[in-house]
Protein backbone atom coordinates (compact mmCIF):
# COMPACT_ATOMS: atom_id res chain seq x y z
CA UNK A 1 0.00 0.00 0.00
CA UNK A 2 1.14 3.11 -1.27
CA UNK A 3 2.22 5.75 2.33
CA UNK A 4 -0.33 8.78 2.73
CA UNK A 5 1.51 12.22 3.73
CA UNK A 6 -0.17 14.33 6.24
CA UNK A 7 1.46 17.57 5.57
CA UNK A 8 -1.15 19.62 8.66
CA UNK A 9 -0.07 22.73 6.89
CA UNK A 10 -1.06 26.06 8.45
CA UNK A 11 -3.26 28.64 6.44
CA UNK A 12 -2.52 31.46 4.97
CA UNK A 13 -2.82 34.98 7.34
CA UNK A 14 -5.96 35.42 5.65
CA UNK A 15 -7.35 32.22 6.86
CA UNK A 16 -6.03 32.42 10.19
CA UNK A 17 -7.62 35.40 11.07
CA UNK A 18 -10.94 34.61 9.76
CA UNK A 19 -10.81 31.19 11.96
CA UNK A 20 -9.88 33.16 14.73
CA UNK A 21 -13.12 35.78 14.32
CA UNK A 22 -15.14 32.92 14.11
CA UNK A 23 -14.13 31.04 17.45
CA UNK A 24 -13.80 34.18 19.44
CA UNK A 25 -17.60 34.75 18.21
CA UNK A 26 -19.15 31.37 19.85
CA UNK A 27 -20.97 34.07 22.50
CA UNK A 28 -24.77 33.50 22.90
CA UNK A 29 -27.23 35.95 21.36
CA UNK A 30 -30.19 35.39 23.14
CA UNK A 31 -34.11 35.91 21.76
CA UNK A 32 -36.46 37.92 23.37
CA UNK A 33 -40.30 38.46 23.34
CA UNK A 34 -41.61 39.52 20.54
CA UNK A 35 -45.04 39.82 18.98
CA UNK A 36 -47.11 37.39 17.28
CA UNK A 37 -47.23 37.47 13.52
CA UNK A 38 -47.78 34.44 11.22
CA UNK A 39 -46.16 35.80 8.67
CA UNK A 40 -43.28 36.42 10.28
CA UNK A 41 -43.45 32.91 11.70
CA UNK A 42 -43.20 31.70 8.28
CA UNK A 43 -40.51 33.97 6.93
CA UNK A 44 -38.19 32.86 9.96
CA UNK A 45 -38.95 29.11 9.90
CA UNK A 46 -38.05 29.09 5.50
CA UNK A 47 -34.84 30.85 7.41
CA UNK A 48 -34.05 28.19 9.46
CA UNK A 49 -34.62 25.83 6.96
CA UNK A 50 -32.07 27.67 4.72
CA UNK A 51 -29.45 27.63 7.31
CA UNK A 52 -29.89 24.23 8.48
CA UNK A 53 -29.22 23.28 4.48
CA UNK A 54 -25.90 25.09 4.94
CA UNK A 55 -24.86 22.47 7.40
CA UNK A 56 -24.71 19.69 5.17
CA UNK A 57 -22.94 21.44 2.33
CA UNK A 58 -20.49 22.81 4.97
CA UNK A 59 -19.51 19.34 6.14
CA UNK A 60 -18.96 18.22 2.24
CA UNK A 61 -17.41 21.36 2.16
CA UNK A 62 -14.42 20.21 4.75
CA UNK A 63 -14.54 16.58 3.67
CA UNK A 64 -13.78 17.55 -0.15
CA UNK A 65 -10.94 20.23 1.95
CA UNK A 66 -10.00 17.13 3.71
CA UNK A 67 -9.78 14.71 0.46
CA UNK A 68 -7.37 17.66 -1.52
CA UNK A 69 -4.97 17.51 1.21
CA UNK A 70 -5.92 21.56 2.38
CA UNK A 71 -4.34 23.15 4.95
CA UNK A 72 -5.99 22.97 8.74
CA UNK A 73 -6.71 26.60 9.08
CA UNK A 74 -9.09 26.41 6.16
CA UNK A 75 -10.30 22.88 7.62
CA UNK A 76 -11.04 24.11 10.95
CA UNK A 77 -12.74 27.39 9.37
CA UNK A 78 -15.21 24.96 7.43
CA UNK A 79 -15.93 22.78 10.63
CA UNK A 80 -16.53 26.12 12.41
CA UNK A 81 -18.70 27.74 10.13
CA UNK A 82 -20.92 24.28 10.20
CA UNK A 83 -21.21 24.90 13.74
CA UNK A 84 -22.38 28.70 12.87
CA UNK A 85 -24.98 26.93 10.65
CA UNK A 86 -26.59 24.99 13.73
CA UNK A 87 -26.57 27.85 15.60
CA UNK A 88 -28.00 30.34 13.19
CA UNK A 89 -30.54 27.20 12.00
CA UNK A 90 -31.43 27.28 15.94
CA UNK A 91 -31.68 31.35 16.78
CA UNK A 92 -34.26 31.31 13.27
CA UNK A 93 -36.29 28.81 15.07
CA UNK A 94 -36.46 30.37 18.22
CA UNK A 95 -37.20 33.97 16.20
CA UNK A 96 -39.94 31.86 14.53
CA UNK A 97 -41.49 30.26 17.74
CA UNK A 98 -41.76 33.66 19.52
CA UNK A 99 -43.59 35.19 16.88
CA UNK A 100 -46.52 32.29 16.80
CA UNK A 101 -44.78 29.21 16.33
CA UNK A 102 -41.68 27.31 13.83
CA UNK A 103 -43.06 25.60 11.00
CA UNK A 104 -41.30 22.18 10.98
CA UNK A 105 -42.83 20.90 7.48
CA UNK A 106 -41.28 22.10 4.60
CA UNK A 107 -43.87 22.40 2.14
CA UNK A 108 -43.64 20.01 -0.93
CA UNK A 109 -41.95 21.12 -3.83
CA UNK A 110 -39.68 23.94 -1.96
CA UNK A 111 -36.06 24.20 -2.83
CA UNK A 112 -34.61 23.26 0.62
CA UNK A 113 -33.66 19.77 1.58
CA UNK A 114 -31.60 19.47 4.41
CA UNK A 115 -31.62 16.07 4.35
CA UNK A 116 -30.62 15.13 1.05
CA UNK A 117 -27.73 17.60 1.04
CA UNK A 118 -26.29 15.34 3.82
CA UNK A 119 -26.16 12.20 1.45
CA UNK A 120 -22.87 11.08 0.54
CA UNK A 121 -21.05 13.04 -2.09
CA UNK A 122 -18.19 12.39 -3.94
CA UNK A 123 -18.59 15.83 -5.71
CA UNK A 124 -14.80 17.50 -6.22
CA UNK A 125 -14.01 20.60 -4.20
CA UNK A 126 -14.26 23.25 -7.29
CA UNK A 127 -17.97 22.31 -6.78
CA UNK A 128 -18.49 23.02 -3.40
CA UNK A 129 -16.11 26.03 -2.78
CA UNK A 130 -18.10 27.94 -5.43
CA UNK A 131 -21.43 26.48 -4.23
CA UNK A 132 -21.31 27.75 -1.02
CA UNK A 133 -18.39 29.95 -0.27
CA UNK A 134 -18.84 31.77 -3.54
CA UNK A 135 -22.28 32.17 -4.36
CA UNK A 136 -24.29 30.90 -1.33
CA UNK A 137 -22.32 33.07 1.55
CA UNK A 138 -22.47 35.99 -1.16
CA UNK A 139 -26.02 35.92 -1.89
CA UNK A 140 -26.79 35.27 1.54
CA UNK A 141 -25.02 38.25 3.75
CA UNK A 142 -26.50 40.83 0.67
CA UNK A 143 -29.74 39.23 1.30
CA UNK A 144 -28.84 39.84 5.47
CA UNK A 145 -28.08 43.31 4.91
CA UNK A 146 -31.17 44.20 2.61
CA UNK A 147 -33.14 42.59 5.39
CA UNK A 148 -31.30 44.46 7.75
CA UNK A 149 -32.21 47.79 6.79
CA UNK A 150 -35.94 46.83 7.37
CA UNK A 151 -35.57 45.30 10.62
CA UNK A 152 -36.82 47.64 13.36
CA UNK A 153 -37.84 44.99 16.06
CA UNK A 154 -35.12 45.20 18.75
CA UNK A 155 -34.83 41.09 18.92
CA UNK A 156 -35.05 40.46 15.24
CA UNK A 157 -32.32 43.03 14.43
CA UNK A 158 -30.20 41.71 17.16
CA UNK A 159 -30.55 38.56 16.06
CA UNK A 160 -30.06 39.38 12.53
CA UNK A 161 -26.66 41.47 13.06
CA UNK A 162 -25.79 38.21 15.01
CA UNK A 163 -26.17 36.23 12.18
CA UNK A 164 -24.71 38.61 9.34
CA UNK A 165 -21.24 39.17 10.97
CA UNK A 166 -20.43 35.48 11.30
CA UNK A 167 -21.94 35.42 7.28
CA UNK A 168 -19.31 38.46 6.19
CA UNK A 169 -16.41 36.00 8.10
CA UNK A 170 -18.21 32.82 6.20
CA UNK A 171 -18.14 34.53 2.98
CA UNK A 172 -14.09 36.19 3.15
CA UNK A 173 -13.27 32.42 3.74
CA UNK A 174 -15.02 30.95 1.16
CA UNK A 175 -13.62 33.40 -1.42
CA UNK A 176 -10.03 32.62 -0.16
CA UNK A 177 -10.79 29.51 -0.68
CA UNK A 178 -11.63 30.11 -3.87
CA UNK A 179 -8.59 31.51 -4.46
CA UNK A 180 -6.85 28.72 -3.78
CA UNK A 181 -8.41 26.26 -5.72
CA UNK A 182 -10.22 27.75 -8.86
CA UNK A 183 -7.27 28.68 -10.88
CA UNK A 184 -5.75 25.39 -10.80
CA UNK A 185 -9.12 23.61 -12.14
CA UNK A 186 -8.41 22.57 -15.75
CA UNK A 187 -10.27 23.69 -18.84
CA UNK A 188 -13.06 21.29 -19.06
CA UNK A 189 -13.79 21.08 -15.45
CA UNK A 190 -13.95 25.27 -15.66
CA UNK A 191 -16.31 25.03 -18.24
CA UNK A 192 -18.61 22.60 -16.04
CA UNK A 193 -18.19 24.94 -13.31
CA UNK A 194 -19.60 27.69 -14.99
CA UNK A 195 -22.55 25.96 -16.43
CA UNK A 196 -23.35 24.79 -12.41
CA UNK A 197 -23.09 28.28 -10.91
CA UNK A 198 -25.41 29.04 -13.51
CA UNK A 199 -27.70 26.44 -12.35
CA UNK A 200 -27.18 27.77 -9.12
CA UNK A 201 -28.01 30.90 -9.63
CA UNK A 202 -31.63 29.72 -10.84
CA UNK A 203 -32.27 27.76 -7.98
CA UNK A 204 -31.51 30.58 -5.49
CA UNK A 205 -33.81 33.04 -7.14
CA UNK A 206 -36.35 30.81 -6.02
CA UNK A 207 -34.81 29.84 -2.34
CA UNK A 208 -33.50 33.52 -1.43
CA UNK A 209 -35.88 35.44 -3.51
CA UNK A 210 -39.74 34.83 -5.35
CA UNK A 211 -38.28 34.38 -8.86
CA UNK A 212 -39.42 31.18 -11.01
CA UNK A 213 -41.63 29.69 -7.88
CA UNK A 214 -45.14 28.42 -9.26
CA UNK A 215 -47.74 30.91 -9.22
CA UNK A 216 -49.40 29.45 -5.89
CA UNK A 217 -46.33 29.72 -3.89
CA UNK A 218 -44.85 32.76 -4.97
CA UNK A 219 -48.04 34.98 -4.36
CA UNK A 220 -47.85 33.55 -0.97
CA UNK A 221 -43.68 33.95 -0.58
CA UNK A 222 -44.58 37.48 -1.77
CA UNK A 223 -47.57 37.82 1.28
CA UNK A 224 -45.05 36.43 3.60
CA UNK A 225 -42.14 38.86 2.82
CA UNK A 226 -44.37 42.13 2.48
CA UNK A 227 -45.48 41.88 5.63
CA UNK A 228 -42.56 40.94 7.78
CA UNK A 229 -40.48 43.61 5.99
CA UNK A 230 -43.53 46.26 7.08
CA UNK A 231 -43.65 45.30 10.44
CA UNK A 232 -39.75 45.43 10.57
CA UNK A 233 -39.42 41.95 11.82
CA UNK A 234 -36.69 41.14 9.71
CA UNK A 235 -37.28 40.90 5.87
CA UNK A 236 -36.88 43.17 3.05
CA UNK A 237 -39.93 43.94 0.09
CA UNK A 238 -40.08 41.05 -2.32
CA UNK A 239 -38.84 43.22 -5.25
CA UNK A 240 -36.29 44.09 -3.08
CA UNK A 241 -35.18 40.84 -2.54
CA UNK A 242 -35.13 39.62 -6.71
CA UNK A 243 -33.27 42.95 -7.22
CA UNK A 244 -30.67 42.42 -4.56
CA UNK A 245 -30.01 38.62 -5.54
CA UNK A 246 -29.87 39.80 -9.26
CA UNK A 247 -27.27 42.76 -8.31
CA UNK A 248 -25.40 40.41 -6.52
CA UNK A 249 -25.17 37.76 -8.89
CA UNK A 250 -24.66 39.84 -12.12
CA UNK A 251 -22.22 42.69 -10.42
CA UNK A 252 -20.18 40.74 -7.78
CA UNK A 253 -20.14 36.89 -8.37
CA UNK A 254 -19.96 36.67 -11.79
CA UNK A 255 -17.27 38.72 -12.36
CA UNK A 256 -15.21 37.56 -9.41
CA UNK A 257 -15.66 33.66 -10.83
CA UNK A 258 -15.04 34.87 -13.91
CA UNK A 259 -11.91 36.65 -12.57
CA UNK A 260 -10.62 32.88 -11.35
CA UNK A 261 -11.07 31.17 -14.72
CA UNK A 262 -14.34 30.41 -14.31
CA UNK A 263 -16.08 31.23 -17.38
CA UNK A 264 -20.11 31.55 -15.69
CA UNK A 265 -22.74 32.28 -18.97
CA UNK A 266 -25.32 34.80 -17.93
CA UNK A 267 -28.37 33.39 -16.06
CA UNK A 268 -31.17 32.95 -18.71
FE1 LIG B 1 -25.82 30.97 8.30
FE1 LIG C 1 -22.89 30.92 6.36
Amino acid sequence: MKARVVPLAPGDTVTRKARRALLQRAAAVTVGPLPTCPEAAAFWSERAWSELAAVPAMSQSALAWLRHGGDTDSLGSLMQMGVDEVRHAELARDVAEGLGGYEATIPPGAAWEPALLGEPSGMPLPFWVVANGCISETVSLALMQARAAHTHHPVAARVLRAVMKDEAVHQRVGWNLAKQVLPAVSRPMQKELGEYARAMFEMLFMTFATRGLTPRHRQRARHIREVTAARGLGACPPDEADHVCQAVIEGTIMPRLRGLGVPVPAPR
